[in-house]
């Protein structure tokens, strides 16, 4: 799926979306923005928003920018914002694997069933360590691959029917943090069937590489100044 096909299977989704995935996950979206821990005054980011079914859960106290790449998805956001006069809240038309914003310029960001829809989720997990300040909160809330060989194996099966109505199955947790700068501080089952995870880490980036090292250089300890010699 390239960003073209995310915004028009996303779009095609926007009348419908709420009453298919509302209620249902409602509690895991809970759940990932009292990870965010949102302190008084904090700048909040939101990646692949959508039609805002979190933006009613953050306290008034932040301020929230959401972002997607379907306008149809956002228009229904802005509805929520009028509805729930939302004033803490604004949304913005952005591609979340090149994102406009400034280096540092988010205390936390949230990414919730975006992973596994995002055309590149390591460029994408890359930009999103990149807006966030170093010590700040990153939580994704996603489907990781399974580790069962059964799992993995019905997984493989209905991949290409997955793809086709706009996410993927296969997105392997280990493999999108490696070498991100992300430290994992709380990792949670969470939805029916616990087929859902949810991941809290923090931003380590002033303290480890920012860009991914190639595996096969990257000696246990290492450090980066060493790799690039
Ligand atoms: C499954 S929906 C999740 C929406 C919302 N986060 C929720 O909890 O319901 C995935 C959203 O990610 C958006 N998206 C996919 N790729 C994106 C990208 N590269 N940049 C911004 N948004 C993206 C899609 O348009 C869609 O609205």
């Amino acid at each position: 799926m390239d960003a073209a096909d995310v915004e028009r299977i996303y779009s095609s989704y926007s009348g419908v979306y709420d009453a298919l995935f509302g209620k249902v996950f409602h509690r895991s979206r809970c759940h990932a923005v009292e990870l965010l821990g949102v302190k008084p005054g904090q700048e909040i980011l939101e990646v692949g928003v959508g039609t805002g079914l979190s933006l009613p859960l953050y306290p008034r106290w932040c301020r929230v920018t959401g972002i997607d790449l379907s306008e149809k998805m956002l228009e229904k956001g802005r509805e929520k914002i009028r509805r729930h006069r939302l004033t803490h809240v604004r949304l913005v038309r952005m591609d979340a694997s090149a994102m406009e914003f400034e280096t540092d310029r988010f205390d936390a960001v949230l990414a919730a069933y975006v992973m596994s829809v995002v055309p590149d989720p390591r460029r994408t997990l890359d930009e999103m360590v990149r807006v966030c300040k170093p010590g700040g909160t990153i939580v994704l809330l996603n489907h990781f691959h399974a580790k069962h060989p059964l799992g993995a194996r019905i997984e493989r099966w209905f991949s290409p029917l997955c793809t086709r109505i706009g996410f993927r199955s296969d997105l392997d947790l280990e493999h999108l943090l490696a070498g991100s700068g992300l430290r994992v501080t709380i990792g949670r089952k969470v939805n029916p069937f616990g087929y859902w995870t949810i991941v809290q880490c923090l931003n380590t980036k002033s303290e480890t590489a920012r860009e991914p090292v190639p595996r096969w250089r990257a000696a246990p300890g290492a450090r980066r100044a060493t790799l690039r010699a």
